[in-house]
């Protein structure tokens, strides 16, 4: 039996871009409050002056909706032609069902298909790559991404390693078919060998001590589960194994170091984003993404968060390529070069 498929259009492209930002800013003072250390060794060390935590009403919900919102006028396009949502998250707390599907019903998306993705930090280009691989297949046509976190709901305030890194915030991207190339070929992978290095302390079950005569959980908050992290050895991987995945997505694009506009990688620590513009030998006009000093690591928020920053500022134009890497907890990784909206 011969079966019909589906083509779609020739490129993909982002056509709009939005994030939301907490209102609550939280500067190293306060977080040397939870912690010993301080704001010259925060500094130093990650880039960070201050970051941006979720307040009780900011959800993932909420957040996601915001940015979407922004992304979609930005792009021109209404809620109700986006035949696809993907949520990128590590922080709804809820196993099922997917947040993508009450974010597309409160947008207004009422019948787009919608599902979350867990790829961490690498959330966003994960998301793009999926996006860019369906409206060129024909299964979708307009299709909202989002990077959205709550980190601070999984951060013990006493961690050394984490408390000062985490943050929450959301970015989205509208992806639509475009008359020429907006999305590069995606370099992607896993490690799940170093999976230790970042993970959940516990399981979920963990966090519950029914005692079995009230139903009650009895464990407190004592055993809820938190992000845990071996930092250096993370900080290691993404500053020299990165920087050659960057340098294959860049080649798989067929754009040279000397040719590209800017640098909006995973806002992880400000040194990681040096070690690898130094290793890709990028030229010094290249624009570099340095939002991580204002707004802390939102994981799968940072890239769009980033570049939003850098179109608002006027350091980055529409047009201009841009080469984006993600990469955290799995270990998972993706890189891939888009023109900028
Ligand atoms: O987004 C997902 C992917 N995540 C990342 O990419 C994060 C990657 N890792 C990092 O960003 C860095 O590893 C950190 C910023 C987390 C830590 O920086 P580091 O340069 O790797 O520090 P370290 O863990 O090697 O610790 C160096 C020193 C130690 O003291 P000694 O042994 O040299 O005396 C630590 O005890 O710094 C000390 N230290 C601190 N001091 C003040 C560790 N944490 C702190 C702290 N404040 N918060």
């Amino acid at each position: 039996m011969k079966l019909t498929v589906t083509s779609g259009a020739k490129y993909a492209a982002i056509l709009g871009l939005g994030g939301y930002r907490p209102r609550r800013v939280v500067d190293n003072a306060e977080i040397c409050t939870m912690i010993d250390s301080s704001d010259e060794w925060i500094r130093t060390r990650s880039g960070i002056i201050e970051r941006r935590w979720a307040s009780e009403d900011e959800t993932i919900q909420m957040m996601s909706v915001a940015a979407a919102r922004k992304a979609l006028d930005r792009a021109g396009i209404e809620p109700g032609q986006v035949d696809t949502v993907i949520v990128s998250t590590v922080t709804h707390l809820y196993q099922t069902p997917a947040v993508a599907t009450t974010i597309a019903s409160e947008l207004g998306s009422k019948s787009a298909a919608a599902f979350d993705i867990s790829a961490a930090c690498a959330g966003f280009c994960y998301g793009t790559a999926m996006a860019d691989s369906f409206i060129r297949s024909g299964a979708s046509k307009y299709v909202l991404i989002i990077g959205v976190e709550r980190l601070t709901d999984m951060t013990n305030r006493s961690d050394r390693s984490t408390v000062f890194l985490f943050a929450d915030g959301a970015g989205a991207a509208v992806i639509g078919p475009s008359d020429s190339p907006g999305i590069g070929p995606v370099v992607w992978g896993s490690d799940g060998d170093q999976a230790p290095l970042i993970q959940q302390t516990e399981p979920w079950d963990a966090a519950l001590a029914w005692d079995t005569d009230s139903y009650r959980n009895t464990a407190g908050e004592s055993n809820w589960p938190t992000l845990k992290m071996e930092g250096n050895p993370v900080f290691k991987w993404a500053s020299y194994t990165m920087a050659k995945t960057a340098a294959e997505a860049l080649d798989a694009a067929g754009v040279r170091p000397d040719e590209l506009d800017v640098f909006a990688p995973h806002q992880a620590n400000m040194r990681i984003t040096d070690a690898m513009f130094r290793a890709l030998k990028l030229p010094s006009r290249v624009v570099v993404a340095r939002d991580i000093a204002r707004q802390g690591n939102t994981s799968a928020a940072s890239i769009p968060l980033a570049i939003e920053a850098l179109l608002e500022s006027g350091e980055a134009r529409s047009g201009q390529t841009c080469l984006i890497i993600g990469f955290g907890a799995g270990l998972v990784y993706a890189g891939q070069v888009i023109v900028l909206p």
